[in-house]
């Protein structure tokens, strides 16, 4: 396998891609994602390509357009080298909160960056816990969709001893993805329910199920400006909570969410490394990284030998 498999690192994550590469046991292959002067991306693939089967990981991650284009260069670039087969592991697809029109006159762009990755020549994509199942059909190709939740399970075993723990979906959107989790660990599920009454009114954060001296573990797929889940420990303490730890695949967090995370009422927020942890992540106290690499890695070996996938998550 060794042999024939090819795995290239955008910029995004040069971490993860390294570490997935070492899962594989394979060295990355040699290329250069540089910036001309003007700022347009420019790609060479350093080592011959023809007839692989090639793997770029890339995470649309900040700063997002320039993520993208990098990975549909590289794209092209092994398409035109002749590889066998591309697929664009992408462990943090951006765009997918845009995954409907909100209103008249809006786009629909994760079905545009779909296209985009799809026109430039992927064969596949290898995701994490996309923003909603759905999006899987805004592609023709095939997509998998792999879920952190085992990585999550093994963690919140190995690190928490919790007596009365609950698992709770920040919102009525999250419901599917908390409950699994929940399944998983055999504990309770509630659910926060914001609501604004009527207009002009403040929002009401109701909680569904019962939280009183419960540990609670909000499950989420993003944490971006981290009002959300802010809101809901907040919300789950006044209800009684006896603590609130947040277990969350993406850490997009933009402009002030660590500080706010930092002086919020999280005892620790866990998050996995789709997108790269920055210097303040990776000093804040209650903030930890768990590694996605080892899934991603296994999903590559085994896409590289035509075996299940799916089955990773029985
Ligand atoms: C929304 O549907 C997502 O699942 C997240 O809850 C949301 O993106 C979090 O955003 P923020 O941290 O800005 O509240």
């Amino acid at each position: 396998m060794a042999d024939s498999i090819k795995v290239l690192a955008g910029n995004s994550n040069r971490a993860l891609t390294e570490a997935i590469a070492a899962y594989i046991g394979i060295p990355l292959t040699k290329a250069q994602v540089r910036r001309f002067a003007d700022m347009e991306v420019f790609v060479e693939i350093q080592e011959n390509v023809r007839g692989k089967d090639t793997f770029i990981i890339q995470s649309t991650s900040f700063p997002a357009n320039d993520h993208l284009m990098e990975l549909l260069i590289m794209t092209d670039a092994l398409r035109r080298a002749s590889a066998r087969r591309i697929t664009a592991v992408i462990p943090y697809f951006g765009y997918a909160r845009q995954d409907r029109k909100p209103g008249p006159r809006t786009p629909i762009s994760a079905k545009l960056v779909a296209n985009l990755i799809t026109r430039a020549g992927a064969d596949r994509v290898l995701t994490v816990d996309l923003h909603a199942g759905q999006i899987q059909g805004f592609f023709d190709i095939p997509v998998d969709n792999l879920y952190a939740a085992p990585v999550m399970v093994r963690d919140i075993k190995e690190r928490l001893s919790l007596a009365e723990p609950c698992v709770v979906s920040p919102d009525v959107g999250g419901v599917v993805r908390a409950r699994a989790l929940a399944k998983r660990i055999d504990a309770p599920l509630a659910i926060v329910d914001k609501r604004r009454e009527r207009a002009g009114e403040s929002e009401v954060m109701n909680i569904i199920g019962e939280v009183e001296g419960k540990s609670c573990i909000l499950v989420d797929d993003i944490v971006d400006s981290g009002g959300t889940l802010c809101n809901a420990a907040d919300a789950l303490i006044k209800q009684g909570a006896k603590e609130v730890y947040a277990y969350i695949t993406h850490g997009v967090l933009s402009g002030g969410a660590v500080a706010r995370i930092s002086s919020s009422s999280i005892k620790e927020l866990v998050l996995t490394d789709t997108i790269e942890p920055t210097a303040a992540v990776r000093v804040s106290k209650n903030i930890r990284v768990i590694s996605i690499a080892p899934l991603i890695g296994e999903a590559i070996a085994r896409t590289a030998k035509e075996e299940s996938v799916s089955s990773l998550f029985d």
